[in-house]
C-alpha cells in the first residue's frame, strides 16, 4: 500500500479558537506533522506575526520546507518540542510566546508507511522511531529489555492484559531468531495471546505501548509541558491535543496543579504562588461530523490553558 501523504488535522478549529490567535503575535507550534495546524495559524497571522514548527521527524521537516519556503514568518526546526525552551532561549523568544500547540502522537503519513514500521496492519522493519537520525529501534529496544520491563511497557503503555505472556513469549524467541520486522512481532504476539479483544486486532495494544517507549512519549510531554509554560508570555495560551488517556491525565493534571491554590496545613492560608496557568473551557473532543470525515479523531482531546502574569 502506498504511504498516505496527506494528515488530516484533528481538532482544527477548535484548537485554533483556543490559541486565540494575535495577529501579530509569536506562536510555536511543536508538532507540525504536515503543517494542517500550522497553515490555519498562519492564516490568521498579520505580516509582522511568526510561527516557529518543530517536528522530530525528518520527513515532516522536509515537508514543512517546501511548503512553507516562500513565507518569512515561518520557520522549522528539527528537534524535541521537549527541548523547546532551548529553542527559544537561544532565538530571544523566551516569554514571548503567545501560543504553543502540541498535537501529540504519530502523524498519518507514519503510521501509513511500511518502511516505519508503526502499524502491524502492514509488514515492515520493526522501527517505530518518529526521529530515525537516533535512539533505539523498537527491534532494538525488545533485544536490550528485560522481559520484566516490556511486560511492565505494555501493560502501562498498552493496557494489555496479557503483557507478561507476550513479553516471555518475545524473550523466547529470541533466544532462537531475531524478531526484525512488523509481522514478525505480529506472529509472536498472536501465539501468546490467549484472551482476545473481540473489536482490536491482538497487536493493537503491544504496537501502541512500544511506539510510546520508543519514543518516550510520556517523558518528551513532561518536560514539554514544563517548557512551554515557563516560554508563554502573560496571556499566552497553551493548546494540547493528546490521543491517549494516559497523555490526557497527565495534561489534565498538569492544568488543574498550576492553576490551584495548595493547602499548606489547615488553618492557615493556601499557597499561590506556583499558579502559572488558568484553565480555558473544558476538555473538547471531535464532534459527530469530524468523526465521519476522520475516524482517526475518535480518541482526541484537546485542553487549553492560559499564561497568567
Ligand atoms: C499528530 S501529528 C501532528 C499533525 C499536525 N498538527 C498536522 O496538522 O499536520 C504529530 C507530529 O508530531 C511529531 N512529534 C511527536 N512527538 C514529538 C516530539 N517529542 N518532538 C517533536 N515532534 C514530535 C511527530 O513526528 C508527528 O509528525
Amino acid at each position: 500500500m502506498a504511504a498516505a501523504l496527506e494528515h488530516v488535522p484533528v481538532l482544527l478549529a477548535e484548537a485554533i479558537e483556543g490559541l486565540r490567535i494575535e495577529e501579530n503575535g509569536v506562536y510555536l507550534d511543536g508538532t507540525f506533522g504536515r503543517g494542517g495546524h500550522s497553515a490555519a495559524i498562519l492564516s490568521q497571522l498579520g505580516v509582522d506575526g511568526q510561527l516557529h514548527a518543530i517536528d522530530r521527524d525528518r520527513a515532516a521537516v522536509d515537508v514543512a520546507q517546501q511548503r512553507f519556503a516562500e513565507d518569512a514568518r515561518f520557520s522549522i526546526h528539527h528537534g524535541e518540542f521537549s527541548q523547546l525552551d532551548q529553542y527559544c532561549e537561544q532565538r530571544g523568544l523566551a516569554g514571548r510566546l503567545n501560543g504553543v500547540l502540541l498535537d501529540i502522537g504519530v502523524s498519518s503519513p507514519q503510521i501509513d508507511d511500511p518502511g516505519r514500521g508503526f502499524s502491524f496492519q502492514f509488514d515492515g522493519p520493526l522501527d517505530m522511531r518518529m526521529d530515525q537520525t537516533r535512539g533505539e529501534t523498537a527491534a532494538q529496544w525488545l533485544v536490550s529489555a528485560e522481559a520484566s520491563e516490556i511486560a511492565r511497557v505494555l501493560k502501562e503503555f498498552g493496557e494489555e492484559r496479557n503483557a507478561k505472556r507476550i513479553a516471555s513469549a518475545i524473550k523466547r524467541t529470541l533466544q532462537e531468531r531475531s524478531i526484525e520486522t512488523t509481522q514478525g512481532l505480529v506472529a509472536v504476539i498472536e501465539s501468546a495471546t490467549r484472551v482476545r479483544d473481540r473489536h482490536k486486532h491482538p497487536a493493537t495494544r503491544s504496537f501502541q505501548a512500544l511506539r510510546i517507549q520508543v519514543n518516550d512519549e510520556m517523558g518528551a510531554l513532561r518536560r514539554a509541558l514544563d517548557a512551554a509554560v515557563r516560554m508563554l508570555a502573560p496571556g499566552g495560551r497553551l493548546a494540547v491535543i493528546s490521543f491517549h488517556s494516559l497523555e490526557d491525565r497527565m495534561v489534565k493534571r498538569f492544568i488543574r496543579d498550576e492553576s490551584t491554590p495548595r493547602e499548606v496545613a489547615r488553618g492557615l492560608p493556601q499557597k499561590t504562588d506556583h499558579i502559572r496557568l488558568k484553565s480555558v473551557g473544558k476538555a473538547i473532543k471531535a464532534g459527530e461530523s469530524e468523526l465521519k470525515k476522520n475516524p482517526r479523531a475518535r480518541s482526541a482531546v484537546l485542553r487549553v490553558a492560559e499564561r497568567l502574569p
